[in-house]
């Protein structure tokens, strides 16, 4: 399976992917914790990658395409795969299209996550992130445990693009770049809709119904 999930910042793209791809054996390949994997490491490419970042913005093309390449090039992947944050924009798509289709795969679906923007809002602003993997935790939805850690051991912090000038960024960045792909893959019939409101069981549930196979338990 070869899924795209699409949605604005925030409305639980990574929060899906990282489960789906648990439960269905899918690589999970989220763009953002690349670049910020990157930057913790101190790459060149997350030093070039982070003023971008920081400030809403997206970083050019042909840093994620190279990244991408690389990631594509990596075995787990031809099992299938989740993608969370890529493609951004329609020259994107089209470069990913190239990649695919030289690998003789197809995609099988680009879902877009909806939810209302007061959701989203909430979502965002109450997320915090582990420093060392990654992972988000809410503080009413998904509380970071007490001791301000993750389970891995990493510090707990807000992200430096979800304070509310980065925030605002986005959104506008999203609405940009990232919306005409909706009419990109509604053209090619690849494009379906799950509605993203409600718990992550509950949009996880939305999820699998549309994919096909029963929601698993956690
Ligand atoms: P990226 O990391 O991709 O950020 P994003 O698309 O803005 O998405 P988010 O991570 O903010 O949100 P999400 O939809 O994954 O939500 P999440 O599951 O965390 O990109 C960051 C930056 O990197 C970009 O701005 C750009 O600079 C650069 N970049 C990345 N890819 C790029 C590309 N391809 N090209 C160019 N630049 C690129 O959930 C959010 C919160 O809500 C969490 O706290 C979660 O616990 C909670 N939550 C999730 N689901 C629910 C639910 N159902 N109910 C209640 N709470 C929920």
């Amino acid at each position: 399976m070869r899924i795209i999930l699409l949605g604005p910042p925030g409305v639980g793209k990574g929060t899906q992917a990282q489960r789906l791809a648990r439960e269905r054996g899918l690589a999970a390949i989220s763009t953002g914790d690349m670049l910020r994997d990157h930057r913790r490491r101190g790459t060149r490419l997350g030093r070039e990658a982070q003023r971008y970042m920081d400030s809403g913005a997206l970083v050019p093309d042909d840093l994620i395409l190279g990244m991408v390449e690389e990631r594509f090039r990596e075995p787990d992947v031809a099992a299938g795969f989740v993608l969370d944050g890529f493609p951004r924009n329609v020259e994107q798509a089209k470069a990913f299209d190239t990649l695919v289709g030289l690998r003789g795969w197809m995609l099988d679906r680009a879902i877009l996550l909806e939810a209302p923007q007061a959701a989203i809002v909430e979502r965002i602003s109450g997320r915090r992130t582990c420093r060392a993997c990654d992972r988000p935790y809410h503080v009413k939805f998904d509380p970071p445990p007490a001791a301000g850690r993750c389970a891995c051991g990493g510090e707990i912090h807000q992200r430096e693009d979800d304070r509310e000038a980065a925030v605002a960024e986005r959104a506008r960045v999203y609405e940009r770049e990232t919306s005409p792909l909706i009419s990109y893959y509604e053209r090619v019939k690849l494009l379906a809709r799950a509605p993203a409101t409600g718990t992550p069981d509950a949009v996880y549930a939305a999820l699998a119904t549309l994919l096909g196979g029963a929601a698993c338990a956690r």
